[in-house]
């Protein structure tokens, strides 16, 4: 028998990361062989306190789903300098994908963003793996910044060599509804 899996998990929970996230986290990308090391959310944790970065996690009781974050001052000249916030490093566990988790990280964040910025930004990978996050970004209407791609966020010339690694992205904005996160909780 097949068994049946709902298209909406209704019991997911986005909140900001908390120190004992970190070993629930490392071993559900361990067991999935994905390289992620325990220092990165420890570095998580130690930015979100110095409000450089937002860090919020999908759970659905003690299960570990998905995370996403903001940086608030973003690496990025064209971000930084406009004062655009940065969604980066959307990640959800393979096999909790396409039930609708990182659209809900997605909301959150932006919520949140809406709350300081009436724009925010993204950075997705230009190769095949960045697929499903390109599609995801696009129908939630993200559009290309206007700088072409860039690689470890120093825009491209035409005819420059580059890598197509994780590091050679286009960067998108998003214009968000002003104040929307203002009803809720501070980002
Ligand atoms: C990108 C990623 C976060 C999407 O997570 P998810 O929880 O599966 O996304 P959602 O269920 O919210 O998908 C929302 C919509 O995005 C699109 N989408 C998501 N995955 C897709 C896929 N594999 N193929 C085509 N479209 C896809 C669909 O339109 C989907 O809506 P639908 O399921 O009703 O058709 C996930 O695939 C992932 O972790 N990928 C690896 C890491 C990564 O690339 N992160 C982004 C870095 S920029």
């Amino acid at each position: 028998m097949v068994a049946f899996e709902p298209r909406m998990d209704a019991e997911i929970l986005i909140r900001p990361l908390q120190p004992e996230d970190v070993e629930p986290i490392t071993a559900a990308f361990r067991a999935v062989r994905w390289h992620k090391p325990r220092e990165q959310y420890e570095r998580y944790l130690v930015e979100q306190a110095a409000g450089q970065r937002t860090v919020l996690v999908a759970f659905a009781g003690a299960e570990f789903r998905g995370y996403v974050t903001v940086a608030w001052q973003p690496d990025y000249v064209p971000f930084r300098e406009a004062g655009v916030p940065e969604i980066q490093d959307l990640n959800v566990l393979p096999r909790f994908r396409r039930q609708g988790i990182a659209s809900r990280l997605m909301d959150e964040a932006e919520r949140r963003v809406s709350g300081r910025s009436g724009t925010v930004g993204i950075g997705v990978g230009l190769f095949r793996d960045y697929g499903p996050a390109q599609r995801l970004y696009a129908l939630r209407g993200y559009v290309p910044d206007g700088h072409g791609a860039a690689y470890h966020n120093q825009i491209l010339r035409g005819g420059e060599p580059v890598r197509a690694d994780d590091d050679l992205v286009l960067h998108l904005t998003r214009a968000l509804p002003r104040g929307a996160g203002r009803a809720g909780p501070p980002a």
